[in-house]
C-alpha cells in the first residue's frame, strides 16, 4: 500500500513514495479483563500492512489511570473509545474487535453508535448477560481486588485464561499473561467487574448488528463455552464463526498466526468492497 505521487505540498517536482497508515482500515482493538493494550502487540504487527489499528487501554488498566468515577458501565467504557476515536479524527466507521470484556465493550459500541462500526469481531466473549450467581461473584472479586489486592485475584483467574496445555507448556506466555494481569490496578479491576456484572443482555440487540462480523474462538476456553459464541453467530445477520483448536480464553496470544488468518480474511473484504 505504498504511495508514490506529486502531492500537493511538494513543490520540488519530484515524486514521493509515502506510506500512511490512514488509508488502512481503521480497527479498534478493545482488551479483556484485567489486560491492557499489550495483549494486542502481535495483531498489530502481523496486519500492520492492512489495520491502522487503534487499541485503548480502559481505565485503570495498563497506562490509563483509574478514575474515581463508580462504578464503572460499559456506556462509560464504550463512551471513553468513541471519544477516542473523536480525538484520533476517526469520525468515519471502524472495525470494532474486542475480547471478551472488551467484546461485552463492543457490542455497547454497536448499540449506542452502529453508524460508527463497518465491522465487529467478537473474540472469547458472549452476548449473554451474567447470572445472579456470576453477578455474586463479581461482587465478591471485588471485594477481593480491595481488600487483598490485585494478585489474589491473579492467581486464581490465570490458568483458567488458557487451553490446559498452554498453560502446563507455554510458561513464557503465562508469566508474560500474568503481568500484564498485575500491571492492573485495584481501582480499575474493582470498575471493571462492576460494569461486568451490570452489562445488559445484548442477546436480543444481536438481530439488529447488521455490519459484517467475525466471531472467533478458542475451543478450548474455559472461561466463555464455544457454545455461546455458536449462539452469536446465529442471531447476528451477517456473521461467520471460526472456532481456533487448541486455543483457550487468550486465543489470540495461543494461536497468533490462525487468529491473524481469519482476521486478515475478514479485512480483506473491507478492501473489495
Ligand atoms: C475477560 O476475559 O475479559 C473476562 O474474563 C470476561 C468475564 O469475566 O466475563
Amino acid at each position: 500500500m505504498a504511495h508514490r505521487e506529486n502531492h500537493p505540498g511538494n513543490d520540488a517536482g519530484f515524486i514521493m513514495a509515502y506510506e500512511d497508515s490512514a488509508d488502512r482500515v481503521p480497527v479498534l482493538w478493545i482488551h479483556g479483563f484485567p489486560l491492557n493494550n499489550t495483549m494486542w502487540d502481535f495483531q498489530i504487527a502481523g496486519l500492520a500492512h492492512m489495520a491502522r489499528s487503534i487499541t485503548p487501554d480502559l481505565r485503570g488498566h495498563g497506562a490509563t489511570e483509574p478514575t474515581a468515577t463508580t462504578p464503572y458501565t460499559m456506556g462509560l467504557l464504550a463512551d471513553d473509545c468513541l471519544r477516542l476515536l473523536d480525538h484520533l479524527d476517526c469520525s468515519g466507521p471502524v472495525v470494532v474487535a474486542g475480547l471478551s470484556m472488551g467484546g461485552y465493550v463492543a457490542l455497547e459500541l454497536c448499540r449506542r453508535a452502529p453508524e460508527r462500526v463497518m465491522g465487529l469481531i467478537l473474540a472469547a466473549t458472549k452476548a449473554t448477560p451474567d447470572s445472579e450467581a456470576g453477578k455474586a461473584a463479581r461482587d465478591e472479586s471485588a471485594r477481593v481486588a480491595a481488600t487483598e489486592g490485585v494478585a489474589a485475584i491473579v492467581e486464581g483467574l490465570l490458568p483458567k485464561m488458557f487451553a490446559p496445555r498452554t498453560y502446563e507448556q507455554d510458561p513464557e506466555l503465562v508469566s508474560f499473561l500474568r503481568d500484564m494481569m498485575l500491571g492492573t490496578t485495584p481501582e480499575g479491576m474493582v470498575g471493571a467487574l462492576a460494569a461486568m456484572r451490570d452489562r445488559p443482555d445484548s442477546t436480543l440487540d444481536l438481530p439488529s448488528f447488521t455490519m459484517p462480523a467475525l466471531v472467533i474462538h478458542g475451543e478450548d476456553d474455559q472461561l466463555i463455552p464455544p457454545a455461546e459464541a455458536e449462539a452469536t453467530v446465529a442471531a447476528l445477520p451477517s456473521a461467520e464463526l471460526v472456532l481456533v483448536p487448541d486455543a483457550g480464553h487468550m486465543l489470540n496470544l495461543e494461536q497468533p498466526e490462525r487468529f491473524d488468518e481469519a482476521v486478515r480474511a475478514f479485512l480483506d473484504a473491507f478492501y473489495e468492497a
